[in-house]
């Protein structure tokens, strides 16, 4: 028989996919990613062999998420259209990269995915393993199936006996990981609508949030974030830890109209609570320590690297070329910043740093001052000098 290995989720898509992909003579392998998701995977596992699934590897993906793909993003401060923070994007090279893994170790020939055709996290799947092994075939049940609605597709489920755990009404299409979570669908879908107050899962809304600010300090270690208030923390405790004082303090909401790959604008909104506080205090701390000439130069690729990751091409040359460069930008990205949480904003309040390149008897305009304002003349007569008529 031949074998397919699915990245399983355990919802009704990917547990429909099992189903669907047996019906075509695969035997499937069910792959399931922790990204931080804070599911149950136990259940999760359960409910892939009970709907068919001949095996099922869990593969804890946390620390190779945050070193391998969260950092070098901050790093890059990447944004895509400088709003999305790339949480759901991000996962998908990672996830794929394992299912290729185990298809090589399975001796499976191919490798299948739940997404619909309309989005983006197809394409990261596909580009991502095409890139790791062309050889591989891959299949995308939902691109194919022909169910007209969900009520259909829970039909299907029921006939075939999978067990779920959902209803007819499911409102939003919700992808979660330890960085953010993407929410679309339902009332999202008109882009004038606010947001209910139920789409949002990690944050509070500002008007519910504290009425006293909350002060953090964030330290960073060559562009790492290691300590919080003057504590250590590994990444993903200090990553968790974050989540929640921000998300309390109604920090990380983005509400987006944003240029999919596939040529459709859609409507979606994030939640990023501590990535949005850790870009703040990283980019500042940048213009703390890196001189003129190369923050500029850096600032210009990081739209460039958002694309990239968006795109699916994290696999590719020019984005480990960029890696390259970016890592050596952050030896001097130590130091400390201190942040506001206030009712959705996150202000970056200080900063100090022992690699710092500000200097005060140089900026102030106080009796310490010691720059040689006589020198002004001169470097303005020469740096117009080429546009003079
Ligand atoms: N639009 C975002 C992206 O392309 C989020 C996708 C969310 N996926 C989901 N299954 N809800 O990265």
């Amino acid at each position: 028989m031949k074998k397919v290995v699915l990245a399983y989720s355990g919802g009704l898509d990917t547990s429909c996919a099992i189903k669907w992909l047996e019906g075509r003579g695969w035997e499937v392998i069910a792959y399931i990613g922790d990204v931080g998701q804070g599911e149950d995977f136990a259940a999760i596992e359960k409910r892939a062999l009970s709907t068919g699934a001949s095996k099922v590897y869990v593969g804890d993906l946390k620390k190779e998420f945050i070193d391998d793909f969260i950092l070098p993003t901050l790093h890059a401060n990447a944004s895509y259209e400088g709003k999305y923070l790339l949480a759901t994007a991000l996962t998908r090279p990672l996830i794929s990269k394992h299912l290729v893994e185990v298809a090589h170790r399975e001796k499976a020939g191919a490798i299948a995915h739940g997404c619909t055709g309309k989005g983006n996290d197809q394409v990261r799947f596909e580009v991502t393993a095409r890139i790791l092994d062309p050889k591989l075939e891959i299949v995308a049940p939902v691109r194919e199936w022909e169910f007209k609605s969900r009520e259909e597709e829970i039909d299907y489920a029921k006939r075939l006996n999978i067990p779920l755990n959902v209803t007819k009404k499911k409102v939003y299409s919700i992808d979660k990981n330890l960085w953010g979570i993407s929410i679309e669908c339902g009332v999202l879908e008109d882009p004038y609508a606010e947001p209910p107050k139920d789409a949002y899962q990690m944050t509070v809304s500002p008007e519910d949030a504290p009425n006293k600010p909350a002060y953090i300090e964030i330290d960073f270690e060559s562009g790492i974030p290691v300590k919080i208030d003057g504590k250590k923390y590994g990444l993903e405790d200090l990553i968790e830890r974050l989540n929640k004082v921000a998300g309390k303090n109604a920090v990380g909401r983005v509400d987006m109209v944003e240029n999919r790959l596939v040529g459709i604008k859609s409507r979606e909104i994030y939640e990023f609570p501590a990535a949005t506080c850790l870009y703040a205090a990283h980019r500042d701390l940048e213009s703390l320590v890196l001189d003129r000439e190369l923050l500029h130069f850096k600032q210009s690729l990081e739209y460039k690297y958002a694309e990239l990751v968006y795109y699916g091409l994290w696999y590719s040359q020019l984005k480990r070329s960029l890696d390259a460069l970016i890592a050596d930008t952050q030896k001097n990205v130590t130091g400390s910043v201190r942040l506001k949480l206030y009712k959705g904003s996150c202000a970056v309040v200080g900063r100090r740093s022992p690699k710092s390149l500000y200097k005060e008897e140089l900026a102030t305009y106080t009796e310490k001052d010691k720059f040689d304002q006589k020198l002004a003349e001169g470097f303005i007569r020469l740096w117009g000098l080429p546009f003079q008529k």
